[in-house]
């Protein structure tokens, strides 16, 4: 019997969809066992969410400061987990930053094949090299990433999100800008990984030192390497800047909150559009060196 120990965190369940598809081909198979880990906050995040509360989510994210978590209770040895996560942020989620340095973690990882899950609308690259950095520290075995990237235009789709985290709609709005619903299409394709991965179980290839799908798990956007890396310097840079004024729910931050929705924003489209004119000077003038920047991916 293989074992197979699924850890995610999922806030208003668009994830669990993802990852219910991902493992429905492992759930029918006797021959496999799942055990789901959902990641608790202590505090529960709210949704949706008030101006305050996203801008302190924002500052402990890009600060990867860990937020309080229930800690997981499975105990038994397992053959392969599977980590889920949205990206927030350019980052991993607070509650997964946690359970990343948790002492949990350290137990259950070590030497633990690892597939990570990770959902994004287009910039997902330094959150995937965050965790596999966790991932190393740890020293588990991390495998293939399965992204689900929504590929729909950057600056559209971060208005539709950015409404759908203050009001809680997702549907498309004024004729240009896209719904910020998961694709039912996304949902049903994703079992294929899960086929896929009931294979290499039943085959005990997760012992062995190789990626353990052949599929193409994720799009390389090379066009953004140097826009991600920008827009996360600045958000690092801006993240420890909001935390100098105090704990997070102090009347500083609350206050500070309403200025940095307004700068973020500005931050995040100045910064990807110096990312795109670097990348295009870089392409032409110096390949080596964006070649050397895909390396890792
Ligand atoms: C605090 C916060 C920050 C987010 N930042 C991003 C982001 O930078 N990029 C992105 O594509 N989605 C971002 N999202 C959206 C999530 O990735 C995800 O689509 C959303 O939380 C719904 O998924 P869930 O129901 O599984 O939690 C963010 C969501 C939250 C709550």
């Amino acid at each position: 019997m293989k074992k197979v120990l699924v850890i995610s965190y999922s806030q208003t369940g668009q994830l669990d969809q993802l990852v219910k598809s991902i493992t429905a081909p492992l759930m029918l198979d006797e021959r496999i066992e799942l055990k789901y880990e959902p990641i608790k906050p202590v505090k529960k995040y709210p949704y949706p969410w008030d101006v305050p509360s996203l801008m302190d989510a924002f500052a402990q994210t890009v600060g990867l400061v860990s937020d309080a978590i229930n800690k997981p209770k499975d105990k038994d040895e397992c053959d392969l987990v599977i980590l889920a996560f949205n990206v927030w942020f350019l980052s991993p989620p607070p509650c997964i930053s946690a359970f990343l340095k948790s002492d949990y973690a350290k137990e259950k990882l070590k030497n633990k094949p690892v597939i990570t899950v990770l959902r994004s609308s287009n910039m997902w690259l330094r959150a995937y090299q965050k965790v596999q950095k966790f991932l190393g520290d740890l020293g588990a075995k991390p495998k293939n990433c399965i992204v689900f990237n929504e590929q729909k235009n950057l600056c559209l789709a971060s208005v539709s999100k950015l409404r759908r985290l203050l009001t809680g709609k997702e549907e498309a709005f004024w004729g240009i800008f896209p719904d910020s619903k998961l694709s039912k299409k996304d949902i049903s394709d994703a079992s294929r990984y899960g086929w896929d991965i009931g294979e290499v179980l039943i085959n005990d290839e997760e012992k062995q030192d190789k990626p353990l799908l052949d599929a193409d798990t994720y799009k390389l956007k090379e066009s953004l390497l140097i826009s991600e890396r920008f827009t996360d310097k600045c958000f690092r840079v801006y993240g420890a800047f909001v935390r100098s004024f105090g704990k997070a729910g102090s009347l500083q931050r609350k206050i500070l909150a309403f200025v940095s929705v307004l700068v973020l924003p500005v931050m995040s489209a100045l910064s990807v559009a110096f990312g795109l004119v670097f990348y295009f000077i870089l392409k032409k003038f110096d390949s080596k060196k964006m070649e050397k920047l895909k390396e890792g991916f």
